[in-house]
């Protein structure tokens, strides 16, 4: 390796990934983008399992009054770093930082360590942090004691001044609480959300190209293909991939049973470990491609079915609270931290997405998600039912 791969390669690190072993573990690329010059700017990063892989962002808002405004960091990679710098001297140091969940520890791991490289910021969190199997103070799990703040549920005191709105959805799930920050940058009419919005291109992410293996491992059809890449198996590999990471098992996939699946792998031309050792149990249904065109939908935003199945039925009500309130606020665009960025939307649209709560939802401009790649997820909640993890949902709205 040539010293200028080796300090790229450097640039990339992130020492504490076996906290949350996840794709691309210790090396992280980051990819900024200027969303509004000189005002708004995106940082992607990848996370996954088994080349399931999808993006993760934070988001940087220059501040009116000067300074910087970060929500959901994520891995202070030197890389990641650098980037930042050059914006706080462009643009005035960063002012606060924002943690907007209480549950996505994929989006909390990275708090404490990215706090410490700007030691002057305020770190504000959304107000019902817990930790699993027990629960530590903030301070146990790398937060900075003296700076870190708790935002209040009902949006009293906005630290953030009169260029924010902001609105907190508070879920008890009884171990722990959902609670998701959606913020409302009033110049730019950007809502950034963390988790309960996702959009989906059909294009793969820019990220995911930069280095495409796991779009093109997904793109075969059996464990005897080799691995070729091409802008159809980029593309293809992508929407597969999008499938398994929303629905977990996409119904038109199947999984081959074990003796199958090692009897193929013994066959296969590239058995590296970069290749799973040739496992590749994926078979395809011709249609699969159709499925992927109800997900995407031409990108409308949606709720993930996770949350549409396990989470947001815990507290029907309280969600259409929050989404009618913030239905009345005005923006054009939203970011949230996973998938495609930003979406161009409306308000009636966010709304919209959240229709699946109710018994008789007013709007009906929504294409739901196909109820056969539900199924897995139901399941899924019928066995934590069982087994008392999970709680029973409330009615509709
Ligand atoms: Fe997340």
């Amino acid at each position: 390796m040539n010293a200028q791969v080796v300090e790229n390669q450097q640039n990339l690190s992130w020492y504490f990934w076996p906290v949350l072993p996840l794709y691309p573990y210790g090396k992280r690329k980051t990819l900024c983008r200027e969303i509004i010059k000189d005002t708004l700017w995106v940082f992607d990063q990848l996370q996954g399992i088994l080349y399931t892989v999808v993006p993760i962002r934070m988001s940087i808002i220059k501040l009116q009054e000067g300074g910087l405004l970060v929500y959901a960091p994520v891995a202070p990679t030197p890389e990641c770093i650098h980037i930042i710098q050059e914006l706080v001297a462009k643009y005035g140091e960063v002012k606060y930082i924002i943690l907007p969940t209480s549950s996505g520890l994929e989006h909390k791991i990275f708090i404490g360590p990215f706090a410490k490289q700007f030691p002057q910021a305020l770190v504000y969190v959304a107000p019902r942090q817990w930790s699993f199997p027990f629960n530590l103070p903030l301070s146990w799990l790398g937060f900075p004691a003296k700076r870190t703040l708790f935002l209040s549920v009902n949006n009293q005191n906005n630290p953030f001044g009169d260029e924010f709105k902001y609105a907190v959805l508070d879920i008890n799930l009884g171990q722990g609480s959902f609670q998701e920050v959606a913020l409302l940058h009033k110049p730019s009419q950007t809502l950034f959300l963390t988790d309960t919005i996702v959009s989906i291109n059909e294009q793969p992410p820019e990220i995911l190209q930069i280095d495409p293996y796991p779009l093109l491992f997904h793109a075969r059809e059996n464990a005897q293909q080799k691995i070729i890449d091409s802008a159809d198996n980029r593309l293809c590999g992508w929407q597969r991939i999008a499938l398994f990471a929303i629905y977990f098992r996409p119904s038109a996939v199947k999984i081959a049973d074990f003796g199958e699946m090692w009897k193929d792998a013994k066959k296969a031309p590239d058995r590296s470990s970069q290749a799973y050792f040739g496992f590749f149990p994926f078979q395809w249904d011709e249609n699969w491609q159709d499925t992927f065109t109800v997900l995407s939908s031409n990108g409308r935003p949606f709720v993930a079915p996770i949350l549409q199945v396990l989470i947001l039925p815990q507290a029907p009500s309280k969600v259409i609270e929050w989404a009618d309130k913030i239905a009345t606020w005005d923006f054009k665009q939203i970011i949230s931290c996973h998938f495609d960025a930003p979406i161009q939307t409306t308000p009636q649209q966010f709304r919209q997405a959240f229709s699946f709560l109710e018994k008789d939802p007013q709007m009906i401009d929504h294409q739901p998600l196909l109820k056969e790649d539900l199924r897995f997820i139901q399941e899924l909640e019928a066995n934590l039912l069982k087994l008392g993890i999970a709680t029973p949902t409330r009615e509709k709205v």
